[in-house]
């Protein structure tokens, strides 16, 4: 079987938008890949500067994957700063990657460009990332369009490494672009913690019934028509219920069927989904002991990938 690797930035509290298009796409790969999902707390320190809050978000995020599916049994999941080897490589790396290279990232240039000054932890994001994927033997990395080029870079260090070193020193890993579903928030736009149109995932049904009937609709009266298509009730319900969406399109479009009355139906699909996963949130929420044990057996088997790889490094670039 061939190796998957995620990476997860713990900047905040999951939303619906991160289950539909992340967590669950991520966790179908099981049957078919090794897989390794780890929690990039380094990374979000580059945004996250409140510790008690990023101590939290670990933890949330830790227990929302393992909530959603996430088997501990079947997929390694571990915390990235729990294997400090990362940083070995990282720094290995970054002495074969141009500055220029770095500059073009889009992460950093975007900063630039909003008129900030980056830190150099934007700066270096990319290399960290690589050292990331790298350490692993990774053969195939999940991801969306927005870290294509972050998958390029990884590739292209890994390659000239082993040009430098040696063929076979580190695995070069291929992107694996899936179609993953643009999810829209509460305003139609992306979801995005950032924007506040988040649809949470584990608050109580009613807190989540009050955002869901919040979400913003066109004005028609109840008797007419509606455009299914591009509303942002129906493109949710689509996501959520697949097999009954084609007959709320078409109640919809045939009129007497109000926005109102599409909510309810998108609220009692949501429930029904996550209803049962919040319970298992909760629970394992609360128990921060077992969770933080498991994140540390986890990172236990990782070491031992991650200790090989940085033996290889080691002795393939004379220092061991
Ligand atoms: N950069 C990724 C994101 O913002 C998170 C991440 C860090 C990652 N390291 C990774 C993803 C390694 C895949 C592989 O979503």
């Amino acid at each position: 079987m061939k190796t998957s690797l995620t990476g997860i930035k713990p900047t905040h509290l999951p939303h619906l938008g991160n289950y539909l298009g992340a967590i669950r796409p991520a966790l179908s790969l099981v049957d078919h890949y090794r897989t390794l999902y780890f929690i990039a707390d380094y990374h979000a320190l580059t945004t996250v500067r409140d510790a008690e809050a990023l101590r939290g978000y670990i933890r949330d995020v830790a227990a929302t994957w393992l909530a959603c599916g996430l088997d501990p049994e079947r997929t390694l999941l571990y915390r990235q700063s729990d294997v400090p080897e990362v940083f070995e490589l990282a720094w290995v790396l970054s002495c074969l990657i141009a500055t220029g290279q770095l500059e073009r990232g889009h992460a950093f240039k975007d900063v630039v460009a909003r008129g900030e000054s980056p830190n150099a932890g934007i700066f270096n994001y990319p290399v960290l990332m690589a050292a990331d994927i790298l350490l692993y033997d990774t053969d195939v990395v999940p991801i969306g369009k927005d870290q294509k080029q972050h998958l390029e870079l990884t590739r292209d260090v890994a390659t000239r490494l082993n040009h430098s070193y040696g063929d076979g020193t580190l695995v070069v890993p291929e992107a694996l672009i899936g179609e993953a579903p643009l999810v829209p928030g509460t305003d139609g736009e992306k979801m995005s913690k950032s924007k506040g149109n988040g649809i949470p995932l584990f608050e109580p049904s009613k807190k989540l019934r009050k955002v869901i009937m919040g979400i913003k609709t066109s004005s028609e009266s109840l008797e007419d028509p509606k455009p299914a298509e591009g509303s942002t009730v129906y493109q949710l319900y689509a996501l959520i219920a697949p097999g009954e969406a084609p007959e709320m399109k078409r109640k919809l479009e045939a009129g007497g069927y109000g926005w109102g009355h599409a909510k309810e139906a998108l609220f009692e699909a949501v429930d029904a989904e996550i209803g049962p996963k919040r319970e298992a949130y909760l629970a394992i929420r609360a128990d921060e002991a077992q969770l933080d044990a498991l994140l540390h057996s986890g990172a236990d088997k990782a070491r031992e990938i991650a200790h090989a790889t940085i033996q290889r490094v080691r002795r393939a670039v004379g220092i061991d």
